[in-house]
């Protein structure tokens, strides 16, 4: 993979280059409630921009269905890359169309544009090749060089993942190369005890992290949604909690190969629950309670970790030296609900092992939770592209940067 100091070495000045980012940000209307992955693609985006390149930066933002939806407008994130940047970045209000074009063609060297977001073409996450790669062709128009920058996408075989960068030079960013170099300690020669924490609503979504952990981690701490689905493979009622019954077979199978390749299996002793999912934009308290996990009553759903669980789940990762957190405990985003959540993090800034938060979920609580990042030993920004690196997938974004 050639890195974006290698590029800056043979010369960028004048050069379009086109950053593909991920500003998949959280908004609440059009306020993003954590910046982050913007912040995390800065440094690229500078470093080409001093060097006298013509930036275009390039992202999706949701799944918006192949059209324009200004739900989904990148526009938001535009406006704070030029913030953090301290400079004025252009934006273009669709992505190959006249006004990408003449965006791209104003820009002077050193200069920063964001286009439209990517899915608002069919194209870029078509599963046809031909559809896929029609718009890649469109893209490669607008650039001279590709920089691969957006880690939280390169699972997806979209047009701008993977079919561009085979249309033009190509470079990995410092991002990704900073991504893979963390998520290399996880894979190959792991310091233990090695515990990991999955949380999150759904088991499904964790299958292939799961196979592939009990193969090589210590401990395996459960939380969030899916945990129900573990509870009632226990044998226990979960009244109206999340759950994937198709899954329970599965679950079965993991907790029996954990138990005979001596991997520890976590799940919560008590949860918060309450007879309604709480208000997330009012905020307003919600009746709840704390039960224990084998006794949940009928008519109220988990929504959290309880505070015996909390201790216990602390006490699992006060001694790890190498620890992988994807998914939130619970509902984090309302008080009442966010205690779990909060205490992993705070067991991971306590530890003296080495922490990897992984996802976009849990690395936006554990800012929006007012964590300090950099007590962290890194944030990732990719959910679904770190578990399956984990996975040992191959990835089609990383794979595409390779040659
Ligand atoms: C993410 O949020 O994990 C990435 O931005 C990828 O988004 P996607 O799951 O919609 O492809």
């Amino acid at each position: 993979m050639k890195t974006i100091d290698e590029l800056l070495a043979e010369g960028v000045t004048g050069k379009r280059v086109f950053v593909r980012a991920d500003l998949n940000v959280p908004l609440s209307g059009t306020t993003i409630t954590d910046d982050g992955r913007i912040r995390a693609v800065q440094p690229t985006v500078e470093k080409l921009a001093a060097a006298g390149a013509r930036v275009i930066v390039a992202s999706h933002l949701g799944r918006p269905k192949g059209a324009p939806d200004p739900a989904f407008s990148l526009a938001p994130a535009a406006a704070r890359l030029g913030e953090l940047i301290g400079a004025d970045v252009a934006f273009a209000t669709d992505t190959v169309g006249e006004s990408a074009r003449a965006t791209v063609a104003a820009l002077t060297d050193g200069k920063v544009a964001v286009i439209e977001n990517l899915r608002f073409n069919p194209g870029e996450t078509s599963k046809d090749d031909a559809e896929r790669g029609a718009f890649a062709d469109q893209l490669a128009e607008l650039a001279d060089v590709y920089v691969g920058d957006g880690f939280g996408a390169v699972h997806r075989k979209h047009a701008s993942v993977f079919d561009l960068p085979a249309r033009l030079p190509h470079a990995a960013g410092d991002l990704i190369a900073t991504e893979v170099g963390v998520l290399k300690k996880l894979t190959e020669d792991v310091a233990r005890p090695y515990a990991v924490v999955l949380g999150g609503s759904k088991v499904s979504d964790k299958l292939g992290v799961i196979d592939h952990l009990l193969e090589r981690a210590d401990r395996i701490l459960i939380g969030g949604g899916m945990a129900y689905t573990f509870l009632k493979a226990q044998g226990h009622e979960v009244g109206n909690s999340l759950l994937q019954e198709d899954q329970i077979p599965a679950v079965l199978e993991y907790l029996k190969r954990a138990d005979e390749k001596g991997v520890e299996f976590v799940l919560p002793v008590d949860v918060v629950v309450s007879e309604q999912f709480p208000d997330l934009k009012t905020k307003a308290p919600s009746r709840h309670t704390t039960v224990p996990a084998d006794a949940i009553p009928a008519g109220v759903m988990g929504l959290d970790n309880g505070p015996e669980t909390n201790k216990l789940y602390a006490s699992k990762l006060a001694d790890a030296v190498t620890v992988f957190w994807n998914g939130p405990m619970g509902v984090f985003e309302h008080p009442d609900y966010a205690e779990g959540t909060r205490a992993v993090a705070q067991a991971l800034v306590d530890s003296e092992g080495f922490s990897v938060v992984g996802g976009g979920d849990s690395a936006a609580a554990v800012r929006i939770l007012g964590f300090d990042e950099n007590a962290f030993g890194h944030i990732s920004t990719g959910g679904g592209a770190s578990l399956e690196y984990l996975e040992g997938k191959t990835l089609p974004g990383l794979a595409a940067l390779e040659d």
